[in-house]
């Protein structure tokens, strides 16, 4: 059974064909560029141009950098404040001719990855963080997700932005920071949430998991942490995880 994923971020939108018996791609993602400004009207065409491209029919699962409750924006921090109490599922829908299920797009991810990924057989409480555009948070306990979790709004200590403005993937590149220089501020972000809620595992996962590599020995000692095992397209696959779930009840 293959279902369409489109992960909606603040920097691109990106969507592939899963296979949702094995969490896996069937097909090379397709990425646009979301556009700027963000306005409802311009990435919801944009989102059904990714649907075009797979000539796709069916249910469709998309991951939104938002607070979604029954497909509507409750919050809009990297993406046009014009979303907020806007229904994206239903927009998509009306595009598409699709069934449209939308959620919070680090939710998504973290779905994925606890189904198929580094979270997979993991019990206890797990936060995975998405690092791209901002911060996203999933929060799994005994691997029951606590939905709309905004873990990269807090306001680090001393400090008057928050977190995602700081050591987001974005904050590196607008600040041209070295891996050392982002990591001791991501250090600082991991050590306010371990205080804050003790995580049993970390998992990180966004554009930023791609080059884990690059800062694995700089991260926090004390935390167990691993990077998504499906990095970036962690998102798309839980997106149509997620279409599927909701399209069996
Ligand atoms: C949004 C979250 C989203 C995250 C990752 C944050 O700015 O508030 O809802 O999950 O970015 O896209």
């Amino acid at each position: 059974m293959e279902v369409l994923g489109i992960d909606i971020g603040g920097t691109g939108t990106k969507g592939g064909l899963v296979n949702i018996l094995t969490g896996e791609m069937v097909t090379e993602r397709f990425r646009l560029d979301t556009p700027q400004p963000s306005t409802p009207t311009a990435v919801i065409e944009t989102a059904a141009q990714v649907v075009q491209h797979f000539n796709y029919k069916g249910a469709i699962g998309c991951g939104f950098p938002a607070i979604i409750k029954k497909g509507t924006a409750y919050s809009a921090a990297n993406i046009d404040k014009s979303w907020i109490g806007t229904n994206a599922g239903q927009l998509l829908q009306d595009a598409t001719g699709c069934v449209c299920h939308v959620c919070n797009d680090a939710d998504l991810a973290g779905i994925a990855e606890m189904a198929h990924g580094a979270g997979k057989g993991e019990n206890g409480v797990v936060l995975m963080i998405t690092i791209g555009t901002g911060l996203g948070s999933a929060l799994f306990i005994n691997g029951e997700l606590v939905p709309n979790t905004e873990f990269g709004h807090f306001y680090l200590k001393g400090m008057d932005v928050i977190a995602e403005k700081f050591a987001a993937a974005s904050s590196k590149k607008k600040n041209d920071l070295t891996w050392e220089q982002w990591a001791d501020r991501f250090n600082q972000y991991l050590k306010m949430i371990n205080r804050l809620f003790s995580p049993d595992l970390v998992i990180l996962g966004g554009g930023g998991s791609k080059k884990f590599k690059k800062y694995e020995h700089l991260l926090l000692e004390n935390l167990r942490i691993k990077p998504a095992e499906m990095r970036n397209n962690a998102g798309i696959i839980g997106a149509a995880i997620y279409a599927y779930q909701q399209s069996q009840k």
